[in-house]
């Protein structure tokens, strides 16, 4: 069976995490733990991006060195992975001297790859340059970045003239085989970029690809990076640094081999980056597969980026100037981490931005959870126990409920599909199908009525037995989400989940005895308005 390599964007650590970094490692998790359950071979990587101008400043606001600042910062988000079930297989901070030594390493190794026409690196250069430089973004500017006005907008903030030498990364002359690569993989089973709609925007930006990549910073600038293995005047951007960690903190890479060692590539090659809209354009979408070629990657052996969209606050932004940011860590305090899970996976669509509301949070909660699958389950056990003494009779499922088991098998298998594709909300909207047929089925069958009748004694013991199957297809397309919950309802259930792979079994087991019915989702309340 393939394995499944899948990354995360490394935060910056200049700041609490929001819900905007939480949802990212959701969703990293929770495709993780369904291809886990699957039966494959996992690897999730995540972590904190600890360099760069905006961490050196911050840690200068609190009067504390850098490592120590980011140290505290990064802390917080160790602990909030914990608290949200965040099961990550490496831990990419790109202070660790394990990052450090790769990044090194392959700055010295594009240097000394040497184009025999020049005599100089086939990849980078260094070069003076002088003009508009944005304090706030850490670039220098060109006239396309004026407004109409002539003007640089506020967006730059300070914007100062600065003539520098800097080291160049060589990316306009690969513009021609980024648009191929962008093109072809889009078409084949592995595309560049999903959801497709990005692709659009990628190669317009590709399109209008100039100029190459400064990759250091003069050391009487900033301090706060990785120092350039010849020449310690300069320190690494931070972009070269971060995008470094996808390898740095693979399992088996080896930044000195001219290709990439066979047991880093076995893994490598189901690469999935899970990044955010922002910051597909220019970094992973044009930066990172130039670097990648730069060390000896192939095509075929390029990522797939999964560009997920923006939780929004009343369609703006959430900004930490704005003061709108959410607090994850609060959230999961007030409501549990679950019902916070179960939110993030199940009201926004991957790739596209959602507003972010906590009535939605409790509304979700309530409605799909204690009122949907919490009730299936609790009817389930009790009217089972209450018949049956927990043990329907075997039974050839009656002709006109067949088609339930079919139905939901096709939810299970259409569920699959889209969780291949990273789309867990499509995923759970079959699980909600599964559910309210289930409930459907209660409601219409009025088990209470057939267990008056002698006559009805196997149809009763028909609708027992498909209910709790529906709510063992339901759990085993929890169990990614929800791992705890789902584990719950099984253990209630007394039941083995579904394969994901296979087809739902038609019967009980033999000799089957449900369990005891527990509460598994309490339903959850806003918090009471403040009093006038
Ligand atoms: N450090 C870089 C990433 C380097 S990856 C080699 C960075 N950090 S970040 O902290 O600004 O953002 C981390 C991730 O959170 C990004 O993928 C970003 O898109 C995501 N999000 C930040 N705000 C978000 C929302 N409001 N909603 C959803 N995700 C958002 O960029």
């Amino acid at each position: 069976m393939k394995p499944f390599f899948i990354t995360t964007a490394i935060d910056y650590t200049n700041g609490a995490p929001h819900i905007g970094h939480a949802y990212e490692k959701v969703l990293a998790d929770v495709l993780a733990r369904f291809h886990r359950q699957n039966g494959e071979e996992v690897f999730l990587l995540t972590g904190v991006d600890q360099h760069g101008q905006k961490v050196q400043q911050s840690a200068e606001r609190e009067g504390i060195a850098p490592q120590e600042y980011v140290d505290g910062v990064t802390a917080k988000f160790l602990a909030l992975w914990e608290k949200l079930g965040i099961r990550f297989d490496g831990w990419a901070a790109t202070t660790a001297d394990k990052h450090k030594e790769c990044v090194r390493a392959i700055l010295t190794r594009l240097w000394e790859d040497k184009d025999p026409a020049t005599g100089g690196s086939r990849w980078i250069y260094k070069a003076a340059r002088s003009g508009h430089y944005s304090v706030r973004q850490e670039q220098f500017l060109t006239d396309k970045e004026r407004g109409p006005d002539g003007e640089f907008g506020p967006e730059w903030g300070q914007v100062e003239f600065r003539e520098e030498e800097n080291y160049y990364f060589r990316l306009a002359e690969h513009r021609e085989w980024l648009l191929g690569l962008i093109d072809t993989r889009s078409a084949e089973g592995k595309p560049f970029v999903i959801p497709e709609f990005r692709v659009v925007e990628l190669r317009n930006a590709v399109e209008k690809l100039e100029g190459d990549l400064c990759i250091s910073r003069p050391k009487s600038r900033l301090s706060w990076g990785i120092e350039f293995p010849f020449d310690p005047e300069f320190v690494t951007y931070v972009w070269f640094d971060a995008l470094v960690n996808y390898l740095s903190f693979a399992p088996g890479y080896d930044p000195a081999a001219v290709r990439p060692p066979e047991e880093f590539l076995h893994l490598w090659r189901t690469v999935i980056h899970d990044i955010g809209k922002d910051i597909l354009i220019p970094a992973h979408g044009v930066y990172w597969p130039v670097m990648l070629k730069a060390l000896g990657f192939t095509d075929a052996e390029m990522p797939t980026l999964l560009v997920h969209g923006w939780w929004n606050i009343s369609g703006a932004k959430m900004s930490k100037s704005l003061g709108n940011t959410v607090d994850p860590d609060m959230l999961a305090d007030r409501y549990g981490s679950a019902a916070l899970r179960y939110y993030l996976m199940s009201d926004i669509a991957t790739g596209r931005d959602a507003d972010f509301s906590e009535e939605r949070l409790v509304q979700r909660h309530n409605v799909d959870l204690a009122n949907g699958l919490g009730n299936l389950v609790n009817r389930s056990l009790n009217m089972t126990r209450k018949y049956r003494e927990g043990s329907p009779n075997q039974v050839v499922i009656p002709e006109d409920f067949s088609a339930h088991l079919a139905a939901n098998a096709a939810a299970l298998s259409e569920y699959s599909r889209f969780m291949r594709e990273g789309q867990v909300q499509a995923g759970l909207e079959r699980l909600g199908d599964v559910v309210n047929r289930a409930n459907a089925l209660v409601d219409a069958s009025a088990p209470w009525k057939l267990a008056k009748d002698p006559d009805q004694a196997e149809r009763l013991d028909g609708v027992l037995t498909i209910l709790i199957l529906s709510a063992r297809t339901a759990a085993t397309m929890l169990l990614s989400v929800l791992p705890e919950a789902a584990e719950e309802i099984l253990r209630q259930l007394a039941l083995e989940p579904d394969s994901l792979a296979g087809e739902i079994a038609p019967g009980l087991p033999e000799g089957y005895r449900c369990g005891e019915p527990q509460p598994v989702f309490p339903r959850l309340e806003l918090p009471a308005p403040p009093a006038a």
